[in-house]
C-alpha cells in the first residue's frame, strides 16, 4: 500500500464513531511563577471542528494544548470540553484528559515497545489483545509510509518517522479530541505536503474535534476551518481568520487559489505585527 514515495496515500481512514464535542477556551490564562504566557486567550471550537493555530515562536502554543489536555491546570479562566455550546461551565483536569489526546511536540514514544505497539497504545490501553491493537495501526501504518518497519524501536527510525508514529498513536486513541503540536515538523516538503493531503482527507471523513498547532501558515489554512494566530508571548489572539469554502480536494490547487493565497498573506502579515 506504499506509494512510490514511501509517503501516505490519499485513503482515507476509515474512523468511525461518535462526533468530536465542542471546546470553549475562555478567560485563558496561565503563568510559570513570574513568567506569563498566556494571557487571556478566548477560542471556541465547534464540535468535529478544525482549530488552526499559530504563532511566534515561544508565545505559549505548547501551553494553550497542555492545558486545553489537562496537563496542566490554568492560572485563571476556564476550558469546557463538551459541555453544553450556549453555557459551557469548566471541564475539570481529568475528564479533559480522557476526553482529549494530545501530540507534544517532542514525540514521548515508549523506547521498550515496537513502533507499531507504540502507534496501538491506545486500542491496548482500551484492553484490545495485542494483535488486534496491532491489527487496528497496520493499515495506515503502511499509509502513513512506515511499512516495514513494524517491529523497529523507536531509536531505530528517523525523526519524521517517530513523528508519524506519534501522530497514529494520537489518531487511533479512541479520543473524539485531538489536540495537535506541530504534528509534522519534522518531515521533508513532499512527505508533509502528502501527509496533510492525506490528514485532510481523514478529518473530512471522520468527527473529531481538532486543536492544530503549527508554525507553517498555509498548513494551518490547508487543514482548519478558522486559524488563530496567536501574538508574541504572552499569547493574546490577535485575530481569528475563517478559511474559505469549498477548497478543491487537490491540495496543490487549494493552497494556490486566488482567496487562500491572500488570507495567507494577512495570516503572515499578522504575525508578523503588521496590518490585518
Ligand atoms: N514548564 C515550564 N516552566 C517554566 N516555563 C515554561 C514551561 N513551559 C513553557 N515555559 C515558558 O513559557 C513560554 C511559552 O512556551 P511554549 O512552549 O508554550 O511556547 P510555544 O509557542 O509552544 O513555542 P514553540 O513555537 O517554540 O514551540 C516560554 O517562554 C517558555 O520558556
Ligand atoms: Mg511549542
Amino acid at each position: 500500500m506504499l506509494s512510490t514515495t514511501g509517503a501516505p496515500e490519499s485513503e482515507p481512514l476509515d474512523v468511525s464513531g461518535k462526533a468530536g464535542p465542542p471546546v470553549s477556551i475562555r478567560g485563558l490564562l496561565h503563568a510559570f511563577g513570574d513568567l506569563l504566557a498566556l494571557d487571556g486567550i478566548d477560542l471556541e471550537v465547534p464540535g468535529a471542528g478544525v482549530l488552526g493555530i499559530v504563532g511566534p515562536s515561544g508565545c505559549g502554543k505548547s501551553t494553550l494544548l497542555e492545558v486545553a489536555s489537562g496537563l496542566l491546570e490554568p492560572s485563571a479562566g476556564r476550558v469546557s470540553v463538551g459541555e453544553a455550546a450556549d453555557a459551557p461551565s469548566r471541564t475539570p483536569a481529568g475528564e479533559r484528559l480522557a476526553r482529549c489526546a494530545l501530540m507534544p511536540q517532542r514525540d514521548l514514544l515508549l523506547p521498550w515497545l515496537a513502533a507499531i505497539d507504540n502507534a496501538a497504545l491506545g486500542p491496548s490501553l482500551a484492553g484490545a489483545s495485542r494483535e488486534a491493537a496491532r491489527e487496528r495501526a497496520r493499515a495506515d501504518f503502511n499509509r502513513l509510509g512506515l511499512g516495514g518497519f513494524e517491529l523497529a524501536k523507536p531509536q531505530e527510525l528517523s525523526g519524521g518517522m517517530r513523528q508519524r508514529v506519534a501522530f497514529l498513536r494520537t489518531l487511533i486513541s479512541g479520543k473524539q479530541v485531538l489536540l495537535l503540536d506541530e504534528p509534522f515538523a519534522s518531515l521533508d516538503a513532499i512527505t508533509r505536503a502528502e501527509t496533510q493531503a492525506w490528514l485532510a482527507g481523514v478529518l473530512a471523513q471522520d468527527s473529531h474535534t481538532v486543536l492544530l498547532v503549527t508554525h507553517d501558515v498555509e498548513e494551518a489554512l490547508y487543514l482548519s476551518d478558522r486559524v488563530a494566530v496567536l501574538t508574541a508571548r504572552p499569547a493574546r489572539v490577535a485575530a481569528t481568520l475563517d478559511v474559505p469554502e469549498p477548497r478543491s480536494p487537490d491540495r496543490a490547487a487549494a493552497v494556490t487559489a486566488a482567496d487562500f493565497v491572500e488570507l495567507r498573506e494577512r495570516a503572515l502579515r499578522l504575525l508578523a505585527g503588521g496590518a490585518r
